[in-house]
C-alpha cells in the first residue's frame, strides 16, 4: 500500500470543480494530498473549501493570458507531482443545456462550436501541459493524467440520445481522440525526464439531466448494464497519480462498464 501513498503530494487538478473532479478532490484530500484546483468556478462544499490542503485559482483555459498569469504568479515556484486535466467544453461552463447548438449533427455544426471546443479541450490542454511539463523537467520527475472518454476511442452512438436534446457532437469526440495521442507523445518524448503521461477514458456518469430513454439505451449498450457513479473513477486516478503505477506510461486506461468491449 506504501506505493499508493499520496500524502503531501502536490496535485494540480485542472477542471476539478465538475462531477468527476469533486469526487477525486474529496478522495485525495482524505488521503492527505495537497490539491490545487484550477477551474472557472470553485467547488461549493464546505468540507473541501475549508480544508487547509485545498487551494483554488479561477482560470479560463480558453484564454492563454489566464494560464500565463496563474502560472507566473502562483504555480511556477511550486513542486507539482501530478497534473490531472479534467476540463472540457460542453456548450457552456455549467450544466448541459438540452438543444444547445453544441449538440448539433455534423452537417449543421456551427464552426464556432467546433473552434470553441478545440480551443478548450486541445489548446487549453496544450498550454497547461507545456507549462507544467517545464516545471516537471526541472524536478526530473512528474506525472500527467489526461482525461479522454469512451467517445475518444469509438464513435458516439447517436441513437441512444432519442429526443433528449443532448447528443454527443463531433467536436467532443474528435478532441477526446486527440487527447489520447497527445498524451502518448508526451509519454514517449519526456520519459527521459522521468515524466509519465497516461490517459483515463471514462464511460458515462449518471446525472440528473439524463432522460429515462437515454438511461435505458445506455444500459442496453453497456455489459455492466448501468451508468457509472462519479466516485467509481477515484481509485483509478489514485493508481495513476501515485507510484503504484511507476511502470505505466503512454497508456489509456478505459473504465466504461464494458462499453468499448462490444
Ligand atoms: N461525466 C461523464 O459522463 C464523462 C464521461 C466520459 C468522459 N468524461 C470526461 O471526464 C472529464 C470530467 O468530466 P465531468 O463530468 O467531471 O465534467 P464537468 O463538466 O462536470 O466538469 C468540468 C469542469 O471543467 C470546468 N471547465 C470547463 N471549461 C473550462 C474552462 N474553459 N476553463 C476552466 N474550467 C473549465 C468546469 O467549470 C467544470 O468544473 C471531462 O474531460 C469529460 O470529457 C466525462
Amino acid at each position: 500500500m506504501k506505493r499508493f501513498n499520496i500524502k503531501n503530494k502536490n496535485i494540480l487538478i485542472a477542471g476539478g470543480s465538475g462531477q468527476i473532479g469533486k469526487s477525486i478532490i474529496d478522495f485525495f484530500l482524505k488521503l492527505n494530498a495537497r490539491i490545487i484546483n484550477l477551474d472557472i468556478q470553485d467547488i461549493k462544499q464546505q468540507k473541501i473549501n475549508s480544508n487547509r490542503n485545498y487551494l483554488f485559482y479561477k482560470i479560463d483555459f480558453s484564454k492563454k493570458e489566464d494560464i500565463d498569469l496563474i502560472f507566473n504568479n502562483f504555480i511556477k515556484k511550486k513542486r507539482i507531482d501530478t497534473l490531472i486535466n479534467l476540463f472540457h467544453f460542453k456548450g457552456n461552463f455549467r450544466k448541459l443545456e438540452p438543444n444547445n447548438s453544441f449538440f448539433e449533427s455534423f452537417d449543421k455544426y456551427d464552426f464556432s462550436n467546433w473552434n470553441n471546443t478545440i480551443n478548450v479541450n486541445l489548446n487549453g490542454l496544450f498550454l497547461i501541459c507545456q507549462k507544467t511539463l517545464k516545471i516537471m523537467m526541472g524536478q526530473k520527475k512528474g506525472n500527467i493524467i489526461n482525461v479522454s472518454s469512451t467517445y475518444g476511442v469509438v464513435s458516439p452512438k447517436k441513437h441512444i440520445y432519442g429526443k433528449s436534446g443532448i447528443n454527443n457532437p463531433i467536436a467532443y469526440s474528435t478532441t477526446k481522440a486527440g487527447i489520447i495521442n497527445f498524451t502518448r507523445y508526451l509519454a514517449t518524448h519526456y520519459a527521459e525526464y522521468n515524466i509519465r503521461a497516461n490517459v483515463i477514458s471514462p464511460g458515462g456518469v449518471k446525472n440528473k439531466m439524463q432522460s429515462k430513454e437515454f438511461v435505458k439505451n445506455y444500459k442496453i449498450n453497456t455489459p455492466l448494464k448501468r451508468l457509472a457513479n462519479p466516485w467509481e473513477y477515484n481509485e483509478a486516478f489514485l493508481y495513476l497519480a501515485s507510484d503504484a503505477s511507476s511502470y505505466m506510461t503512454g497508456s489509456n486506461l478505459i473504465i466504461d462498464g464494458g462499453w468499448t468491449a462490444w
